[in-house]
């Protein structure tokens, strides 16, 4: 079959033939419809992922470990559950029949390969307890998921929408998506803290943050009270790392501003089929937009290298 292929660490995919993956007993072979290439699949083909292990040592293999496909009966389902050196970016993929799913109805594969971004934007409510009113900063809002982010955000509810990144244009366009307010990251330290105070009305109840790094630092800086009272305490969701993989947490701005952290993934074991399903409704209903740009598996290694495609997801289908 034809699959893009890492054949050395560090490269990148090329399009090339690789061996059929077999179909054993257990196994179903889905004939592959759509495949989105995240940033995960991409530090991952670079080895800078934490579970970047077994697709290195495993070169040459195929990345992305999940995406859309059919089964043998003309079923569209999204399939997990691949093995390195068997990757999503190819033209068949065999995994275990338990690890599908069919894809409702009225979704087409370019979007079904999307959804798990706006899916796990979605912890906003499963992991901070988003309530109607309250207000949300999406730190990072400019990319894929922070534009789910930021319309996710509105369709829950949230009373003000504060949303940051360092593109005007861009943050432009999240007004049209909803936010409220936008705050360019490209300042000085001290003048990004007094634009995360100045924007915050009465407080920032949830952040949801792609960032990380030093704006998340910051942010925390200017979370800090500036004087005895008793600050409306923040709930942050931790869920990207665009900017950096590390915070220095100063004690006085977690200690006095009551701060909350959460990873993305808490409660989502639990509250996955809800978020699955509100999400699913929001996109056939139209109140939801997912962006993608679509490129044929044949055009992998210029697909990998484009670097024009920002807010929207590079999805690709095999030719
Ligand atoms: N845990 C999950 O389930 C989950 C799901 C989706 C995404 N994520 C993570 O969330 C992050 C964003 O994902 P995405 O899909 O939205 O990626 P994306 O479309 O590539 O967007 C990246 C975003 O980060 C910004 N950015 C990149 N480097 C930056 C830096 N040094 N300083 C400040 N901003 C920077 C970009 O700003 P510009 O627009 O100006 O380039 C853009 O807003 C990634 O870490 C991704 O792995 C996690």
């Amino acid at each position: 079959m034809k699959a893009a292929v890492v054949n050395h660490s560090g490269d990148i995919p090329r399009y090339q033939d690789f061996p059929d993956p077999v179909v054993e007993d257990g196994l179903v072979r889905v004939t592959v419809e759509a495949v989105a290439v995240e940033n995960v699949d991409r530090a991952i083909v670079a080895g800078t992922h934490y579970t970047a292990g077994p697709f290195q040592a495993a070169l040459p293999a195929i990345p992305c470990f999940d995406g859309i496909g059919r089964l043998p009966d003309g079923t569209l389902v999204g399939f997990g559950g691949l093995t390195p050196p068997y990757g999503a970016l190819a033209q068949y993929v065999v995994v275990p029949a338990g690890h599908t799913a069919p894809i409702p109805e009225g979704i087409e594969a370019p979007i079904a390969a999307v959804l798990s971004s706006a899916i796990s934007a979605m912890s906003m409510a499963t992991a901070a307890g988003l309530e109607v009113g309250e207000t949300v900063l999406v730190q990072g809002a400019t990319g894929v998921a922070g534009r789910l982010a930021v319309q996710i955000a509105r369709l829950l509810g949230a009373g003000r929408i504060v949303a940051t990144g360092r593109n005007d244009d861009a943050l432009r366009e999240l007004t049209a998506l909803g936010a409220d307010a936008v705050i360019n990251t490209v300042a000085s330290d001290t003048d990004l803290v007094q634009a995360f105070r100045d924007t915050a009305g009465d407080g920032y109840d949830v952040v949801i943050d792609y960032l990380w790094g030093h704006p998340t630092e910051l942010l925390t800086r200017a979370l800090i009270p500036e004087s005895f009272a008793m600050p409306k305490p923040t709930r942050l969701v931790q869920i990207g790392e665009s900017a950096g993989p590390a915070v220095q947490l100063s004690a006085d701005a977690l200690r006095t501003s009551g701060l909350e952290i959460y990873g993305a993934a808490r409660n989502m074991a639990t509250g996955m089929a809800a978020a699955y399903q509100q999400v699913v409704t929001w996109v056939r209903s139209g109140q939801l937009t997912i962006d993608v740009t679509t490129m044929p598996l044949s055009q992998i290694e210029a697909a990998w290298t484009r670097t024009d495609l920002r807010g929207t997801r590079l999805v690709i289908s095999p030719d």
